[in-house]
């Protein structure tokens, strides 16, 4: 089959990549020339680990075209994906979709013969309707059908995401789209292929819904964390001690930072607007908006905490600065607002991540040094912060770090180390949710 992918970011270029590598014929279009130019050289202009081979291999075998320009693709395209950004719009937190619908017309002008146009992006309840009318406004004689497949791949794991996924979620009640739906996936998985159809409006909202509850449980264990310091007991063995009920699950239960991203920020602050407007306020949602907007500047604050509270001058080194590992994305990242606020406070920063800095360079402050590596970020430094685990920081030496730091403070947002452990080599220690079983001075619990 022919397919159009129309915006070559995280999701179009991961999705058009593996669609070549199904067997389609994909054309990614993106309206940033710079991109395509570097795409067509050969570079990847994100990090994402595999892309690189999965690119270079369909674009060898002539199955994967770049393009500045939507016409020739979108006019020989059975499927036509809509995988543009849809950021916060500023002011009122709703999904921009100013990008949506602009493609939507482009692909209407351009469209011929029965086409397929699939939104990708996450867009609201209701943005279906809006890009068909859309649609048929451009072009009253087109013959399209417009569907949503929302998308859950992650980034740092997208690849082995896209092909081995959970669930592929269809919204469509036309049977011609169906159709090609199923064509377009099917090599996926020949005998037990995870597609669900459903209507077009629960296939948009089951995106949201499914990110906002994933938010929903880290910010519950974040805030169990925050019990645990207060009561001397350990976040982690807790997550395990629930995670292991089958009803509950193990995973997206590591407290941490907060939630960050391209993702869980926007989303569910646009369905928390959308259920405003809707008359039925989503409560719990709205709550976790907010709990972990604090969080991270709660964040900031045990790292002043630890260094005595008065930081104007002293130096905190931050190891990773992404959202998470694996990825350069730094959007709404947990380290942006760290770093803010510990430098509004007067301190310096030294920082490094294996993949975020150019990204980072472009939302942080000028001030912050960025090195080439952790031990040249903890040289002088008067606590050493982890913000994203990548590998690189689960085994660092100590000992060359307890030579080269002006003070031993590690603050470890993510749990990667052991306080016994960090104890025994004098390092002042402090992570999430880690208050001692034996804590001294609490009071035990009342027997009634
Ligand atoms: N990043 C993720 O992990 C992820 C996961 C699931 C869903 N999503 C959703 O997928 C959508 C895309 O996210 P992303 O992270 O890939 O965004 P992105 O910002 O990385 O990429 C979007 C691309 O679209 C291009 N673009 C915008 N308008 C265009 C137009 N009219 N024609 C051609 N290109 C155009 C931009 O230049 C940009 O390169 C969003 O709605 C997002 O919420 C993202």
């Amino acid at each position: 089959m022919r397919v159009a992918m129309i915006g070559t970011g995280y999701v179009g270029l991961v999705s058009g990549a593996c669609f070549a590598d199904f067997g389609h014929h994909v054309t990614c279009v993106d309206k940033d020339a710079q991109k395509i130019e570097r795409l067509e050289r050969g570079e990847i202009p994100i990090f994402e680990p595999g892309l690189d081979d999965i690119v270079a291999r369909n674009r060898a075998a002539g199955r994967l075209d770049f393009a500045v320009d939507l016409t020739q693709a979108v006019r020989e395209a059975d499927a036509v994906f809509i995988a543009v950004g849809t950021p916060s719009r500023r002011g009122d937190g709703h999904a921009d979709l100013s990008y949506v619908y602009a493609a939507a017309r482009e692909i209407a002008e351009a469209a011929e013969g029965y086409t397929v146009v699939v939104t990708k992006s996450t867009v609201p309840v209701g943005t279906g309707d809006e890009v068909e009318r859309v649609i048929r406004e451009t072009r009253p004689d087109a013959d399209i059908s417009v569907v949503s497949n929302p998308e859950f791949l992650r980034e740092g794991a997208a690849i082995e995401d896209f092909k081995r996924p959970d669930r592929i979620v269809v919204g469509t009640d036309e049977p011609r789209a169906r159709e090609v739906m199923t064509q377009l996936y099917r090599p996926l998985a020949l005998n037990s292929l995870p597609l669900l159809f459903t209507g077009r409006r629960t296939s948009e909202l089951i995106k949201y819904a499914g990110n906002a509850f994933l938010a929903v449980k880290i910010t519950f264990i974040n805030e169990i964390a925050d019990l645990c310091e207060q009561v001397g007991a350990n976040v982690q063995e807790v997550a395990r001690g629930i995670g292991l009920d089958n009803r509950i699950g193990a995973k997206f239960l590591h407290a941490g930072p907060g939630y960050g991203g391209s993702c869980f920020p926007k989303d569910t602050l646009a369905l928390t607007r959308t259920a405003q407007e809707a008359g039925t306020p989503l409560r719990i949602v709205e709550t976790v908006v907010g709990v972990n907007d604090v969080r991270k500047l709660a964040m900031a604050k045990k790292v002043m905490n630890v260094l005595g509270g008065d930081v104007r001058g002293k130096t905190a080194a931050v190891l990773g600065l992404t959202f998470k590992p694996n990825t350069d994305d730094m959007r709404e990242s947990p380290a942006l607002s760290i770093i803010h606020a510990l430098m509004d406070k007067g301190m310096k920063i030294r920082a490094y991540d294996p993949e975020g800095m150019e990204e980072a360079k472009k939302l942080l402050p000028a001030g912050v040094t960025y090195t080439s590596g952790a031990y040249e970020a903890a040289e002088g430094a008067d606590c050493l912060v982890i913000v994203t685990e990548w590998d690189a920081f689960r085994a660092l030496d100590f000992e060359r770090l307890r030579k080269i730091m002006a003070q031993t403070v590690l603050v470890d947002l993510r749990n990667i180390y052991r306080p016994d452990e960090m104890q025994a080599l004098g390092f002042t220690y402090e992570s999430v949710g880690r208050g001692s079983d034996a804590a001294e001075g609490l009071a035990a619990p009342a027997v009634h």
